[in-house]
């Protein structure tokens, strides 16, 4: 069957689609139903069924014949090591793991947190969370104490799981003065902390509250799977909002499992046994759907990657990586073409490797920009695929089907809605835009299997933060346009989230470090295009009254403390003191604009600008920092 035969038939009775893909997950209790709706616009799947999602990942595997397929590579070039684990391996490993888990006194609905690099021992982890029921929350190792402490205050965790470093280009990451710093500055402390010491750099462990990796497993009874009921959360993922207050997506155990299995034949052409490679992070979704989740459901190898794509050693990594272990499948950030682009333009690098196993390269996580497809279906010759998708969403909102039917590329457009998703563009009064036009990106209620059914302890939240603008759908926080032919294009956010590098940050979190800065007494952050990030945060700072240091010093400062408060990811390296910011009559800061003057666009005075003379003023300001050139 086609793309437009499934959508149809996923159209005309949604229950029936989802129960027959729910075929393909091994349950405890199968599901006799497949939506139940909670009232007021929420949603559940699978809710009445029975299931564990370590064992859908890995037992079944095992008793299945694929107990010597490996089932993770670990390639690791800035460890200079590389590690094959079997699905047997991974079943003996995580069993063993969860049971150390266990004897800490961590039940079903305890939560965890993971705060860990790019090493198999992440998977185990959240593989043994899975196994027995307890709902993991992954915190990317690029963040800062302060940011962990806000996570683990909001989710309370009886456990934390981490490593002793990380590492990053030119440099080792201690993990641990962050973690005991943020445990410090939490109010929950978690009872115990399971450190995995890497040879790379060995750190104390605090008596009495930290157990080593391996000693935690000694003469520990291997944990079974604990079957979950359907509607069980099987993690908490915290992403940026409009606010400092990062958002915890929660994600159900049955939806997630069965739509995740659906994807990765349907739109990333594999078969069980086929080698898929997601070049990102288990800290964020990517990371969580398709590094840990979808292959191993799908009987996949699964490779984690622990380098970057230029500089560990140099340009060719993909590539090498993608022949040496025979990659089918291969999903990264735009970010990471345009890095290696820029460093090897011609393809130089990518000549020396035999690409002849891969099927076709997929693209989320920010916009593709075309230069950057261009450029890769040229050197590949092979097909791209655009796709679009968020944390909440968990799995491809629009992307081409390409196991069910490769649509034609257009270039700007992630292609089309997956089943599930009803997909329309609004205006400000909720009305369906025609073809062509722009407007907000809206998904009908309800969303399907695998998506967010709420915010962790934040129901109004959630129903604030997307059911509340537009009654009857999903506000996804995107704006764009549906062509005739149904191709979505993704033009911007509508809220404060940028887009640095494929990693979601919020310039309202930025902006609340700026203001506790002692001689800020208002700041700004916006998002101004960056050729190779996409976009990079830049932020205003106006004085208190009285303050007459010098401007770099603060400006230092500034970017030092968010560095420190929310960490290096956030990349934010540029501030710049002003005298005043552009706002309406009514006082709202005129971001917008501003970013359409730092990227020399052409704008129009906002009718309700209080002063116009102050963008002249920061325009100089951009300028001064090698913006607002054009
Ligand atoms: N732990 C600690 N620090 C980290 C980190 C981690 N896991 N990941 C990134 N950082 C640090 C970097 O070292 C850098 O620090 P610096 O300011 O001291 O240089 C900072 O955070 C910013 O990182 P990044 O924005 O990634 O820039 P970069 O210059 O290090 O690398 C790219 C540029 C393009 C190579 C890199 O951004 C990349 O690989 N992007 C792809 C992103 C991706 O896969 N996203 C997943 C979504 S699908
Ligand atoms: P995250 O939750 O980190 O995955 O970020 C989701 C956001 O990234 C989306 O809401 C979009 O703004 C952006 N995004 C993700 N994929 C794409 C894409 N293919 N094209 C354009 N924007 C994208």
């Amino acid at each position: 069957m086609g793309y437009r035969e499934t959508y149809q038939q996923w159209k005309e009775d949604p229950e029936a689609f989802w129960l027959e893909q729910a075929t393909s997950i091994d349950w405890v209790e199968a599901p006799k139903k497949a939506l139940f709706p909670r009232g007021e616009n929420l949603f559940e799947w699978y809710a009445d069924a029975k299931v564990n999602g370590c064992y859908n990942a890995v037992d079944r595997h095992v008793e299945n014949g694929r107990a010597d397929q490996i089932a993770i590579i670990h390639d690791s070039p800035v460890t200079a090591s590389q590690t094959k684990i079997t699905y047997a391996e991974l079943q003996d490993r995580v069993s063993r793991l969860a049971g150390a888990l266990v004897a800490q006194g961590v039940e079903k609905g305890d939560r965890v947190i993971i705060y860990m690099p790019m090493v198999p021992e992440a998977l185990d982890a959240m593989l043994a969370c899975a196994r027995i029921g307890a709902v993991h929350s992954v915190v990317f190792g690029g963040f800062a104490a302060n940011e962990l402490a806000v996570r683990i205050d909001d989710c309370t965790p009886k456990a934390i799981l981490a490593a002793s470093c990380g590492l990053e280009p030119g440099r080792v990451v201690q993990y641990k003065p962050l973690l005991d710093g943020a445990i410090e500055m939490a109010d929950h402390k978690p009872e115990v902390c399971i450190i995995l010491q890497r040879e790379q750099h060995n750190c104390d462990l605090i008596p009495g509250r930290d157990l080593d990796w391996q000693a935690a497993q000694e003469g520990v009874a291997p944990a079974n799977c604990v079957p979950v009921e359907g509607n069980h959360p099987a993690y908490i993922l915290y992403t940026s909002g409009t606010t400092g207050a990062p958002k915890g997506v929660v994600r159900h155990t049955a939806g997630h499992l069965v739509a995740l299995n659906w994807t990765m034949k349907n739109i990333y052409q594999c078969d069980p046994g086929d080698v898929f490679w997601a070049a990102s992070d288990v800290g964020w979704v990517v990371g969580h759907s398709y590094i840990c989740y979808a292959p191993l459901i799908h009987g996949n190898t699964t490779i984690v990657f622990e380098g970057k794509p230029i500089g560990t050693p140099d340009a060719g990594t993909f590539w090498r990586i993608i022949e040496e272990h025979k990659v089918r499948s291969f999903f990264t950030a735009p970010t990471a073409i345009r890095a290696v682009k820029r460093e090897d333009p011609k393809g130089e690098f990518l000549k020396k490797y035999d690409l002849s196993c891969l099927r076709a390269l997929y693209l989320a996580g920010e916009r593709a920009d075309p230069d950057t497809i261009h450029w890769a279906q040229d050197m590949l010759d092979k097909p791209v695929f655009d796709h679009w998708w968020q944390t909440e969403t968990g799995w491809t909102i629009a992307g081409n089907p390409a196991g069910l039917e490769a649509l034609p590329v257009k270039v700007g457009s992630p292609t089309v809605a997956m089943p599930g998703y009803d997909i329309e563009i609004l205006d400000e009064a909720g009305q369906p835009q025609k073809p062509g036009e722009l407007g907000a990106i809206a998904i009908k209620l309800p969303l399907p299997p695998g998506t967010l059914p709420t915010l962790w302890h934040a129901e109004d939240r959630f129903k604030k933060s997307y059911l509340t603008t537009f009654p009857g759908y999903y506000e996804t926080g995107d704006a764009g346009m549906m062509d005739e032919d149904g191709y979505l294009y993704i033009m911007a956010r509508t809220d404060d989230v940028i887009n640095v590098a494929g990693h979601r940050l919020s310039t309202g979190a930025m902006e609340e470090v700026l203001a506790g800065h002692p001689d800020v007494a208002e700041c700004a952050v916006i998002g101004v295009s960056d050729a190779l990030k996409g976009q990079s945060p830049v932020g205003f700072v106006c004085l208190s009254k009285g303050v007459n240091r010098a401007h770099e010093e603060i400006a230092k400062e500034c970017v030092q403390r968010v560095r420190d408060q929310i960490g290096p990811v956030a990349a934010f390296k540029q501030a710049v003191v002003v005298d005043r910011l552009p706002k309406t009559r009514s006082g709202k800061i005129l971001r917008a604009t501003m970013v359409k003057i730092a990227d020399s666009q052409d704008f129009k005075m906002p009718a309700t600008i209080d002063d116009p003379a102050i963008l002249d003023e920061i325009k100089v300001a951009l300028q001064g920092i090698g913006y607002a050139k054009g």
